[in-house]
C-alpha cells in the first residue's frame, strides 16, 4: 500500500483523508499543529471502514516525522480566508508555515510527489517547492482543476446537459486574474459556439458564467462565513494524487514550474500537463489569441508579483 501524508487535518484535509478511504488509494497520515484532531479525524474515518469496506491504515499525528517515507504529501496546513479577505491576504502567515512544512519534507520524505493548496496558492507552491528542494515537476499546486470543474457546472446547469460531457479548462493563476478559455469548451466534443449559434446560451450568459468562476471561491466563502470551499478542492487534488499514484496519465490544469513555456520561466502558473509516475511528466502547450495572450500576461504579472513577495520572506 502507498503512503499519501496530509499536512493539516482542517476541513479540506479531514475531506482529503475520507475520500482518499472511500477510494481505497493509498495508507494516510493526517498531520496537523491542532492537539486531538489529526488523531480525532484518523479515527472516525477508520470506525467507518466496516461500513464502507476500506483496509488501509489511518493515523493521526502533530509531528512531522510521521510523514517518513510518504509517496504523496498533499498540503492544506495554513490559515484560511475569512469573508471580505483575498488569497493575497493570506501570504505573510502561509507563507512561514508552508516553508517549515517544505523543510520537513526535505528531512522526511524527499522523493514524494507533493501537491500544495494552501493559498495564496500560485505563491505557496513556490515556497514548497524552493524549501523543500524536490525537483519542480515533483512538485504541484492544485487549481486548475477546481477553477475548471467550477466553470463546467456553471455551464452544464445553464445548458441542462449532463456535467460529463462538458470540457473546458482554466489558465493562468488561481485568482481573480485567471483565464477561463471559453474557446477550448466543448460539449461532447461540439464547440460552445454551435451552441451560441443555435441560441441554447448567450455570449452574456457566458460573460456571467466566467466571472463566478473566477469568483467562485468567493462566493462559497460569503456563504459559509466561517470557512472557504472544502469539498471541491479535495476531490481535485484525489485526482492528482490519482494519476500520479496509478500512472494515469491524466491530463489535468494545474500550476507547475515553468522554464520558458508560455513564455514564462522559472514561476509556477496553472497550465495543462499530463501527471504520471514521474510526477508532472509533459506540459501542453498551446498557442493563445491576442485577447487570451493579453488576460494570460495580466494573470502572470499578478503571480510573479506575489511569488517574489513571498519567496522575499522565505
Ligand atoms: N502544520 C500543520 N498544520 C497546520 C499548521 C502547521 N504549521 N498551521 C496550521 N495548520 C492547520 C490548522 O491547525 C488547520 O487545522 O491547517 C489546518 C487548516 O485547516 P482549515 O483552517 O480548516 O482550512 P481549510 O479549509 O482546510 O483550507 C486550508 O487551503 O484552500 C486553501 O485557502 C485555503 O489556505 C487554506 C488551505
Amino acid at each position: 500500500m502507498k503512503k499519501i501524508s496530509l499536512i493539516g487535518a482542517g476541513n479540506i484535509g479531514g475531506t482529503l483523508a475520507h475520500l482518499i478511504a472511500l477510494k481505497d488509494l493509498a495508507n494516510i497520515t493526517l498531520i496537523d499543529v491542532a492537539k486531538g484532531i489529526p488523531q480525532g479525524k484518523a479515527l472516525d474515518i477508520s470506525q467507518s471502514s466496516s461500513v464502507e469496506l476500506f483496509d488501509l491504515k489511518i493515523q493521526g499525528s502533530n509531528n512531522y516525522s510521521a510523514m517518513k517515507d510518504s509517496d504523496v504529501v498533499i498540503i492544506t496546513a495554513g490559515i484560511p480566508r475569512l469573508p471580505g479577505m483575498t488569497r493575497d491576504d493570506l501570504l505573510e502567515t502561509n507563507t512561514k508555515i508552508i516553508s517549515d512544512v517544505g523543510k520537513a519534507i526535505k528531512k522526511f520524505c524527499p522523493k514524494a510527489f507533493l501537491i500544495c493548496i494552501t493559498n495564496p496558492l500560485d505563491a505557496m507552491v513556490s515556497v514548497l517547492q524552493f524549501s523543500s528542494k524536490v525537483k519542480p515537476n515533483m512538485c504541484v499546486g492544485m487549481a486548475g482543476i477546481l477553477d475548471s470543474s467550477r466553470m463546467k457546472y456553471f455551464i452544464a446547469q445553464e445548458l441542462k446537459v449532463s456535467i460529463q460531457n462538458i470540457e473546458t479548462f482554466v489558465l493562468g493563476g488561481h485568482g481573480d486574474t485567471m483565464v477561463p478559455m471559453l474557446r477550448y469548451t466543448k460539449i461532447s466534443g461540439i464547440p460552445i459556439e454551435k451552441f451560441i449559434k443555435n441560441k441554447m446560451i448567450s455570449h452574456s450568459k457566458l460573460n456571467s458564467i466566467i466571472k463566478r468562476t473566477q469568483d467562485g471561491g468567493g462566493e462559497i466563502n460569503r456563504l459559509l462565513k466561517k470557512g472557504t470551499a472544502f469539498y471541491a478542492p479535495a476531490s481535485s487534488a484525489v485526482q492528482m494524487a490519482e494519476s500520479y499514484l496509478k500512472n494515469k496519465k491524466m491530463l489535468l490544469p494545474c500550476a507547475a514550474y515553468l522554464n520558458g513555456e508560455y513564455g514564462v520561466k522559472d514561476f509556477y502558473v496553472g497550465v495543462p500537463v499530463i501527471i504520471g509516475k514521474k510526477g508532472v511528466e509533459k506540459i501542453i502547450e498551446l498557442s493563445l489569441n491576442d485577447q487570451e495572450r493579453k488576460k494570460f500576461n495580466k494573470s502572470i504579472q499578478a503571480v510573479k508579483q506575489l511569488t517574489k513577495k513571498a519567496l522575499k520572506l522565505v
